[in-house]
């Protein structure tokens, strides 16, 4: 494909993209098909020869379309939202087409100076302390974009980990570090993402999962006694995940409560927002970051809320220093003239190539401007509201959590047989069974969100 093709392809492209989106609510949410449907419809091996593009182009419509669960469509309630923009399609286009691979700044210094400049401004919208933004060059704090919130909550996890080895190791030199990892905990709530689990997983350290309160939050009095048990029992607590708006129920923890303990029992708080951070840009949500000041790091996902598309996690950290020491190897084929003069990203993941996904961030901040994104948060809010009155106003339900945000969570009534025929949603939602703290009342769980930018009011109504 040459220029020209490229060119004269790529208009078709955006064209077929645009009608994609602006039609996508006639497209059947949930796809039709078995396991294996798409090896029926492709050849065993790659051709030989080149293909026309006409012919691949064809296959878009005819091999793809029919297995794509539509995350875009107004239909969709299911799982937390993972929503796209065309500021951020073309932000990635530009980024695709220069490819650069950012993992020091002399890599490609746009990319690393774009991503501190939208990660102080995304920090600043969102309300957090200037300890968590590059505000110097030698401020240990700031802000990184990462792939998931789970890869964040694991990268904390590892620096909090060489903090308290390397703390511990200055009170007894003789240990090892292996042994004094075999005998660290790390600490999170029952209402934690799975990623958590993960994180303590492959980090091998023990995860304590600590009882939230009756509104599924966790509570400074049982993190206490928690750390109470362990360093009786000669343990080493070194790291809090503290989550805002879990994914079973958007619940907040306390972060109030846990981050002076935090503090006074030198744990590293991370502070998992994946699907909640979007909303702090509207000063009225901002009431569950209070503590943040007491956190060590801080993620969420613009590609959940945020119409930044996936993928793309804004995590922030008061202590870089601790990312390097956890990260860092700089073998002498990487160093550059400018080396500790400016930031080098791949001190601050764990692989060394990047992506510049700094661009859509900064695209779609600017195209909607800070008002932009606060109407369309709270509009979020406000159907998950509506959607909530009618949820209540039907005798076949009840709303068992608290809603907050854009998440509505509501139990079809064990009364009421549950019948397909007359329980049937032509949209696709998160049907959650048996889940552990509302088992003994619940025969089905519905889990809906409401984040969508193409969904209005009719839509809803007909859902
Ligand atoms: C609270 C929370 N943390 C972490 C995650 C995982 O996010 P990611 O897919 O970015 O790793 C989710 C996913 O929805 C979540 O709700």
């Amino acid at each position: 494909m040459d220029a020209e093709e490229y060119r004269r392809r790529g208009k078709e492209m955006v064209d077929y993209i645009a009608d994609y989106l602006e039609n996508i609510r006639s497209r059947r949410v949930y796809p039709n098909v078995k396991p294996g449907y798409l090896h029926n419809l492709v050849p065993d091996s790659a051709p030989l020869e080149p293909e026309n593009w006409e012919d691949i182009f064809k296959d878009v419509e005819r091999v793809i379309m029919p297995g794509v669960t539509h995350w875009q469509s107004p239909h969709m309630h299911a799982y937390f939202p993972a929503l796209n923009s065309y500021p951020s399609l073309l932000g990635d286009m530009l980024a695709d087409a220069i490819n650069c691979i950012g993992f020091t700044w002399a890599a490609s210094p746009a990319a690393t100076e774009l991503e501190t400049v939208v990660m102080n401004w995304l920090g600043r919208m969102v309300g957090l302390p200037d300890d968590f933004l590059h505000l110097r060059s030698d401020s240990p704090g700031g802000g990184v974009i990462q792939t998931t919130a789970s890869e964040s909550t694991f990268i904390c996890l590892l620096a909090g980990r060489t903090e308290a080895i390397r703390r511990y190791k200055e009170r007894c030199p003789d240990l090892e570090d292996a042994e004094i990892n075999s005998r660290l905990v790390a600490y999170t709530s029952d209402q934690a993402h799975s990623s958590v689990e993960k994180a303590g997983l492959i980090g091998l350290v023990q995860m304590r999962y600590i009882e939230s309160d009756d509104h599924l939050s966790l509570r400074g009095d049982r993190l206490r006694e928690a750390l109470r048990k362990d360093r009786a029992n000669g343990l080493i607590p070194f790291f809090l995940c503290a989550t805002l708006g879990t994914t079973g129920a958007c619940a907040f923890d306390n972060l109030m409560e846990l981050g002076p303990i935090c503090k006074e029992e030198r744990l590293w708080l991370h502070v998992d927002a994946a699907y909640a951070g979007s909303a702090f840009i509207c000063p009225e949500f901002r009431g569950w970051l209070a503590g943040i000041q007491f956190a060590d790091s801080i993620a969420f996902n613009p590609s959940k809320w945020l119409m930044v598309h996936f993928d793309c996690t804004a995590m922030w950290v008061k202590n870089s220093n601790a990312l390097h020491r956890t990260f860092n190897v700089e073998p002498l084929y990487l160093q550059h003239e400018n080396s500790g003069l400016a930031i080098d990203y791949m001190h601050w993941q764990i692989p060394l190539s990047k992506r510049f996904r700094a661009l859509k961030l900064w695209f779609v901040i600017r195209k909607y401007g800070i008002k932009g994104l606060q109407k369309h948060l709270r509009e979020g809010v406000r159907l998950a509201q509506k959607f909530e009155a009618l949820v209540l106003s039907d005798p076949r339900f009840e709303v068992p959590a608290k809603r907050h945000l854009g998440m509505v969570l509501s139990m079809y009534l064990f009364t009421y047989l549950y019948n397909p025929a007359t329980l049937k949603f032509d949209c696709v939602l998160t049907i959650l069974l048996q889940m552990p703290y509302f088992c003994t009342r619940v025969r089905k769980l519905i889990y809906f969100t409401l984040n969508i930018p193409y969904l209005c009011s009719c839509v809803l109504i007909e859902s």
